[in-house]
């Protein structure tokens, strides 16, 4: 157990982006001390820990000085090499294990965890040939997905393929999409898109967040919903699934699981992603306890906190589009004048389109306050509202 506020309450945080940077504010509050170890230059995010290392992952010296100064080392992006990982499970607690880490770095990993342990996902085959392509189109039998195995996120990595493609173009995109392996997924016909966030501590105890209902923009999320508009008996099952996840992972810290909601009435899971997540943002305003302090408390073995939604909440994600040029944000009193509406700026220097810059959480004493709230700030920067 890792008691916040000694002289030795040193986490470890490997990654260098948003999600760290909000572990750090709460660590922060809490009397944890962190040291971030990026792997490269960062974009300013990082700079809230109270030590960053700069160094690339394989650095022997950083590695070094990493596992002498923390007690326990955590993810806050899933790209960290395994062999890292599993060299620093020889010194210092790794939580989540590089197991959990490494299978949802990989979608071929990660579908073929998830399908081994009953759990629904969409139709998907692994495909390294263009011939193993045409015949996961014919097995689809519809519209699908081509996604890389490795290394996609926010759509990256991804292309939609129509049902009527005819065989003799495959070839050609096959060779334009450049990817060794891949992922074929059947293109669901999306009633809605929701997430649950668990948490697991050392000892198995579980606690899991209200489901956000999320929508996206260009494979992009763009705002979250909590408390979801969907049916009870959905928010329970994915519940469930998320913690049937955890326990299979035999999981420590915070585990995010994106589910998609099919025209049909199907549940599926979509990804996981072993960390917190863009999805639990509004747990910072929202909740009784962040996903972030949530993370701190597991892999510190301390006990989980209560995730009750304390107000309905509406996150909207604020990209680099809304910047007037990469160091100039737009003028936020709209947003500032909304009661109930909190900023966060992640500290970036360089905008740019569809990179995550920010959020805002709208309160409301109602769900419908809050969607108000989220529309009409919206409007005043010239977008649609929140459908
Ligand atoms: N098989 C699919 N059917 C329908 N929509 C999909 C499918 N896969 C992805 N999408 C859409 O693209 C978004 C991003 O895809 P996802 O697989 O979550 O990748 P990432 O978030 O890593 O970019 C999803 O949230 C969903 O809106
Ligand atoms: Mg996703």
């Amino acid at each position: 157990m890792i008691n916040p506020g000694t002289r030795d309450s040193w986490i470890g945080v490997l990654g260098g982006g948003q999600l760290g940077r909000m572990l750090c504010l709460e660590a922060r509050r809490m009397g944890y001390k962190v040291l971030q170890w990026t792997g490269g230059d960062v974009s300013g995010a990082a700079y809230l820990a109270d030590l960053v290392l700069e160094a690339p992952f394989e650095a022997a010296a950083a590695l070094d000085r990493f596992v002498h100064r923390v007690r326990v080392a955590t993810v806050e992006f899933e790209n960290i090499p395994g062999d890292l990982l599993e060299e620093i499970g020889r010194t210092l607690p790794v939580r989540p294990g590089a197991g959990a880490v490494t299978t949802c770095q990989n979608r071929e990993r990660e579908k073929t965890f998830l399908a081994a342990h009953g759990i629904p996902c969409a139709d998907f085959h692994v495909v390294s040939s263009c011939q193993e392509l045409e015949a996961g189109l014919q097995a689809i039998g519809g519209a699908a997905m081509l996604k890389t195995a490795e290394f996609g996120y926010d759509g990256k990595g991804q292309r939609v393929i129509s049902g009527e493609t005819p065989a003799e173009d495959l070839p050609a995109l096959w060779a334009d999409f450049g990817a060794g392996r891949a992922v074929l997924e059947e293109k669901v016909d999306l009633k809605a898109e929701l997430s649950v966030l668990v948490a697991r501590g050392p000892e198995g105890q579980v606690v899991t967040y209200d489901p956000a209902e999320n929508q996206h923009c260009n494979q992009i999320l763009d705002i979250s919903i909590v408390p979801a508009r969907l049916p009870d008996g959905v928010l329970s099952e994915a519940r469930e699934i998320a913690v049937s996840i955890a326990e299979a992972f035999e999981y420590v810290g915070v585990l995010a699981v994106e589910f998609f909601l099919a025209g049909d009435g199907r549940l599926l899971v979509n990804e996981l992603a072993p960390r917190p997540h863009n999805s639990g943002h509004h747990t910072l305003d929202a909740c009784a306890t962040s996903q972030f302090e949530q993370q701190l408390r597991a892999v510190s073995g301390l006990p989980l906190g209560d995730t009750t939604l304390l107000a309905p909440a509406v996150m909207w994600n604020l990209l680099g589009d809304l910047w007037i040029d990469e160091a100039t944000p737009p003028d936020w009193s709209p947003v500032l004048g909304t009661p109930g509406a909190k900023l966060h700026l992640y500290g970036k220097t360089q905008a740019r389109p569809g990179r995550k810059m920010g959020h805002v959480t709208f309160l409301g004493a109602t769900r419908e306050e809050a969607l108000e709230r989220a529309s009409a700030c919206r409007r005043a920067f010239g977008l649609p509202p929140v459908e």
